[in-house]
């Protein structure tokens, strides 16, 4: 069996994920969440994500990045030109795996996902990157916790792909 897909993320009611090449908003207890779920995974992201997260390899995390300029490559630095020989790296690798975005890459790895670690902001964010609709293919829900802050209500739950 081929380790899990899993892929992370926060956004918008409307899909936003982005704005600005930053988060589009800002929520401390999602933010740990992130931290604390992709510590010592394998974690695939694209090149702004990478750029955007210098402490990437902070707490055992190993970025697999895809970029057409393999000079991002350095010890402990995978890069791979295309979603599918990142996916590709990253199953050879002893850790689970977590794919942290951006766009494209959650459009191209929405198809083959096991699983979305989705933290939902129940708002209308304003934005300029977006997560792919999900809520068309079958997915079962086997843990959910609401939270809010002063600004946001927010859900975080585990979806499975239902197979
Ligand atoms: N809310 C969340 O959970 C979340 C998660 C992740 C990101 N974000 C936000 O999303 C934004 C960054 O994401 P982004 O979509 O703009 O950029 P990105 O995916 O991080 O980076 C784009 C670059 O990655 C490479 N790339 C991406 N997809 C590719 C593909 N399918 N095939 C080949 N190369 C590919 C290309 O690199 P080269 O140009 O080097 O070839 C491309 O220019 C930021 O605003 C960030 O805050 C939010």
């Amino acid at each position: 069996m081929p380790p899990p897909i899993n892929l992370i993320v926060a956004c918008g009611e409307n899909r936003v994920i982005g704005q600005g090449r930053r988060l589009p908003f800002d929520i401390p207890e999602d933010k740990r969440w992130f931290h604390d779920r992709t510590a010592n995974t394998t974690v695939v992201l694209g090149r702004i994500c990478y750029e955007i997260w210098p402490r990437v390899r902070l707490d055992g995390r190993v970025p697999v990045v895809v970029s057409s300029n393999p000079a991002l490559a350095q010890p402990g630095v995978h890069v791979a030109a295309t979603v599918p020989a990142a996916l590709a790296i990253a199953r050879a690798l002893p850790g689970e795996i977590m794919v942290c975005g951006g766009q494209r890459i959650y459009e191209e790895t929405l198809p083959v996902a096991d699983r979305i670690l989705l933290t939902l902001v129940h708002a209308e964010v304003p934005g300029d990157v977006f997560f792919p609709e999900w809520r068309h293919l079958p997915w079962r829900e086997t843990w959910r916790r609401e939270s809010a802050d002063a600004n946001y209500r927010y859900t975080f739950s585990i979806l499975e792909r239902a197979r």
